[in-house]
């Protein structure tokens, strides 16, 4: 069997692996694409080492410009990874030696790849963070200024999806928007959680080395260094966070998706999918398929397995670090790239739908959206509600029997079913009518609606402000960093 090439901590061994151990436990097909974060990472902790007198002060400046002249190659796109050596931290220190001489062999000093690997995923999900969160308010804000020209377009509402309620398609629209916005204020708050530096955690017991792990954690944008080392490297909670966030937006997207499956059917025939969105079929010339609508629904399970596939890694492992911990990063990568590249399409794929008002409206004809406004007349003459409901029953059953609305029975007909119905009564139940009553905090009522779209404009506002200012911190800690 081919033996590799010298590993890191080859000492211990009188031989090194095999080629196939090698390739089995190697993660650098995935973690490569934290190879940004693992130098900024080390630029922090050799700039540490230096300032706390752990490495003198002329090889702290060879690891910081050779670790710089990492940074810059791989920003160029020049930096090549060497497969042979098993993980991105591993080909970093590698080849900081090849650049920085002897003094690359003092940056492992007070560290361990347990701290520096959750280093890294952290500082990944915070950016994936500030991106998912800007995206949405993409999404969000598209859809506010939709909703706000839809507040007197009348549509049936839908429980069990059957006919239930005249409400607005602004309403129904801001539905999503609020649903999006709790993910937002999800993600931002996981943010808060994870934004804690676990450099000098070291292994698992921390380190009998003088280190600062307040200077760490500052250089790198951290609030503060983690509590408790041991957990610090058993801690995969900021991963499986940002997977249920990425998971509950998805099915939140997906139920959009589903949605608009259906509106853009000829059963509903609601709305019209652009054709930008929409693609043909091999071998029936006349369709039009809602495909990017039903991927984002259909992608919804990458998200949902990705989080479930976290669970199960982390359940049952006794602390501390243990290797199946570095199955998390595959699963975070995909969450990330799922949802974004869904948040990409939803925004501009809403904006060039196009309603068919008329149609909503015509549909609103059947399935007696008025029947609760019926009763709740009754209850205002002075009925109990349940008798209301019992009555209105009554009449809905007469009307599925003669094919008729509750609109075009004649008062002598309702009179039948109760003598506080008359005229008036036809009246209270148009269905604009109906829809304008409708003024309970949070209803339908166009003037509730509009007070829904200033809270949740306010809460956007306030959204892009954390997102932009945390993103500007973010960017003046890297320039520090590096100057
Ligand atoms: N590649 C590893 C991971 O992703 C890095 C940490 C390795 N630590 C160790 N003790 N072998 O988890």
């Amino acid at each position: 069997m081919r033996m590799a090439e010298k590993q890191l901590w080859s000492g211990r061994f009188a031989e090194g692996p095999s080629q196939m151990t090698l390739s089995f436990t190697s993660s650098l097909s995935v973690d490569t694409r934290l190879a940004w974060y693992d130098i900024v990472g080390s630029l922090a902790h050799a700039r540490m080492l230096g300032a706390t007198g752990m490495v003198l002060e002329h090889e702290t400046e060879l690891l910081v410009e050779g670790l710089k002249q990492l940074l810059a190659e791989l920003e160029a796109g020049n930096l090549d990874l060497s497969p042979d050596l098993e993980d991105v931290h591993t080909n970093v220190e590698h080849m900081l030696t090849q650049r920085a001489g002897e003094a690359g062999k003092r940056l492992h000093t007070a560290r361990s790849r347990n701290d520096q690997v959750s280093t890294d995923l952290r500082m990944f999900v915070r950016d994936a963070i500030l991106e998912t969160v800007s995206l949405l308010l993409d999404v969000r804000s598209e859809m506010i200024d939709l909703a706000e020209r839809e507040t007197e377009t009348i549509m049936p509402g839908f429980t069990h999806l059957q006919h239930a309620q005249p409400v607005s398609l602004g309403f129904h629209l801001m539905a999503h928007v609020f649903r999006l916005q709790r993910d937002a204020e999800r993600f931002l708050d996981a943010y808060k959680r994870l934004n804690q530096c676990p450099l000098g955690a070291g292994a698992l017991a921390g380190t009998g080395h003088p280190v600062d792990r307040g200077l760490t954690a500052e250089l790198l944008g951290f609030d503060r260094p983690t509590d408790n080392a041991m957990d610090t490297v058993s801690d995969r909670d900021f991963a499986l966070e940002f997977a249920y966030d990425c998971a509950q937006t998805m099915v939140h997207l997906s139920s959009m998706g589903e949605e608009l499956v259906l509106w853009t059917s000829p059963e509903f025939r609601f709305a019209e999918m652009p054709d930008a969105f929409a693609t043909g079929s091999s071998i029936m010339p006349q369709k039009k398929n809602p495909d990017v609508a039903e991927l984002v629904r259909g992608r919804s399970s990458v998200a949902v397995g990705n989080l479930m596939q976290l669970l199960v890694v982390m359940k049952g492992l006794p602390l501390s670090y243990n290797r199946d911990m570095q199955e998390d990063k595959a699963s975070v990568f995909s969450s990330y790239e799922t949802l974004t590249s869904c948040l990409f399409m939803v925004g501009p794929m809403y904006r060039e739908l196009a309603f068919d008002r008329e149609r909503m409206a015509k549909a609103c004809a059947d399935g007696f959206l008025n029947a609760t406004d019926l009763a709740d007349h009754l209850v205002q003459r002075g009925m109990p509600f349940r008798e209301a409901h019992e009555v209105v029953g009554a009449v809905v059953q007469h009307c599925v029997k003669d094919g008729k609305r509750l609109e075009s029975l004649s008062v002598e007909e309702l009179k039948g079913f109760s003598d506080l119905l008359d005229q008036g009564s036809l009246d209270h139940v148009t269905l604009d009518a109906c829809l304008h009553r409708r003024k309970s905090a949070g209803g339908t009522a166009p003037e509730r609606v509009m007070e829904q779209i200033s809270s949740a404009r306010a809460v956007l506002d306030a959204h892009r402000s954390e997102c932009e200012g945390e993103l500007v911190r973010l960017e003046k800690v890297w320039k520090d960093l590096r100057e």
